[in-house]
């Protein structure tokens, strides 16, 4: 037996998107751009996914920019901001994914934008009252916070940070890879200038995603060379990785509180499993189910005789986790989200994260099998 619990770095490919994709790599490929028959109807195709994504975020169609992923999506904004929207400094959290962390820093070190990082506390919360803090010596910066840490699943409330970026005249770019798909996310609610998007946390395809940018903003493109996009992105678009991702979020949104409910229920039946199987045991991130992930279960595990090896060990009893050690003394592999919630070195963080075709069985099988390596 072989269970998956790690849909956080990516899901399998749901069966009707695969065959939504196959139907256009068969049947429809024309370049967008092209202006005869073949290409319109591939414009068509392209227009409809953006149509129906947006009406999914509450977004204008001409605010969706189709991408490889989220990591270019975070690129384009941080970068493009400082580029060309005149942002010279930057708000975000020693928390966030390095697509949006080394980003930041490179803009730092070049000297074109002054990084400044809020304080978080050791459950991986931002502290608001020193965001507002930093917004207020800093107006007119661009705040950059993740709605759900990939790694211990914290959330973070979008429209209180929003209301702060709006009092002091600030941008604001979210992260989303982690929440779009499993949780309803309106952008005029939420009042987001940017958010991101990637397929492949929903049981759609690698490689696709999309950047929302507010249609106040006019970002130009960092790879140049052609006028898609409203000339924001330059080049071929996927096509049928754009159609697997409109897919994959139409079916996201319409199976979307039950999966919520089952998975809260899985998750929290792990935890229980756990912390009754193994003593010592902990639970990295707030576990609060409102203020926390569904789909992300980080267990802090005391020192034992798996060591470095565990996910290893877990691979080879047939579960597929991630994670590791927090790893603060510098060393070149670790967690820099688990150093700065100063995980202690000598314990092991191992992220256990859950997708739609999780099972309870899935779930038994695996706290079995950690229980094993960790006490044998
Ligand atoms: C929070 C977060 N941001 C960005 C990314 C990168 O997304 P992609 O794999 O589409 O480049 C990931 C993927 O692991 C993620 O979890």
């Amino acid at each position: 037996m072989r269970v998956y619990l790690d849909n956080a770095a990516t899901t399998p490919l749901d069966p009707e998107v695969v065959s939504a994709m196959t139907d256009v790599l068969s049947n429809c490929f024309g370049n967008p751009s092209a202006q005869h028959a073949i290409g319109r109807n591939a414009k068509g195709v392209m227009e409809m996914a953006r149509r129906k994504i947006a009406e999914l975020i509450n977004a204008k169609p001409s605010e969706i920019l189709f991408t490889s992923g989220g990591t270019e999506a975070d690129n384009i904004v941080i970068r493009s901001a400082v580029n060309d929207l005149g942002i010279k400094h930057i708000i975000t959290s020693p928390i966030e994914h390095h697509a949006v962390l080394s980003t930041v820093e490179e803009m730092h070190h070049k000297g074109v934008a002054e990084m400044h990082l809020v304080s978080i506390n050791d459950k991986g919360e931002i502290d608001l009252a020193h965001l507002e803090q930093l917004t207020s010596q800093y107006p007119g910066s661009l705040i950059s916070l993740m709605h759900a840490n990939n790694e211990i699943g914290t959330l973070l409330d979008l429209k209180k940070v929003s209301a702060i970026a709006k009092k002091y005249n600030c941008l604001f770019h979210s992260d989303t890879v982690q929440t779009i798909g499993h949780y309803k996310i309106d952008v005029e609610e939420l009042g987001l200038d940017f958010l991101v998007c990637s397929a492949h946390k929903f049981n759609g395809p690698k490689g696709s995603g999309f950047l929302f940018v507010k249609n106040t903003h006019k970002l130009r493109p960092i790879i140049t060379g052609g006028g898609q996009e409203k000339n924001m992105r330059a080049g071929t678009e996927n096509l049928h990785g754009i159609v697997g991702l409109a897919k994959a979020l139409e079916i996201s949104h319409s199976i979307m509180p039950e999966k919520q409910q089952k998975l809260q229920a899985l998750k929290s039946l792990m935890r229980t499993l756990i912390a009754a199987e193994i003593p010592g045991v902990g639970f990295n991130g707030v576990q609060e189910d409102d203020k926390s992930l569904y789909t992300v279960l980080n267990v802090s595990l005391p020192p034992n005789p798996a060591g470095d090896m565990l996910l290893f060990k877990l691979d080879i009893e047939g579960v597929c986790a991630s994670g590791g050690s927090a790893c603060s003394s510098g060393a070149s592999k670790g967690s820099h989200v688990l150093a700065a919630i100063h995980h202690p070195d000598e314990r092991t963080g191992v992220r256990f994260s859950f997708g739609k075709f999780t099972t309870e069985e899935d779930i038994r099988f695996a706290v079995e099998k950690l229980r094993k390596v960790v006490t044998e």
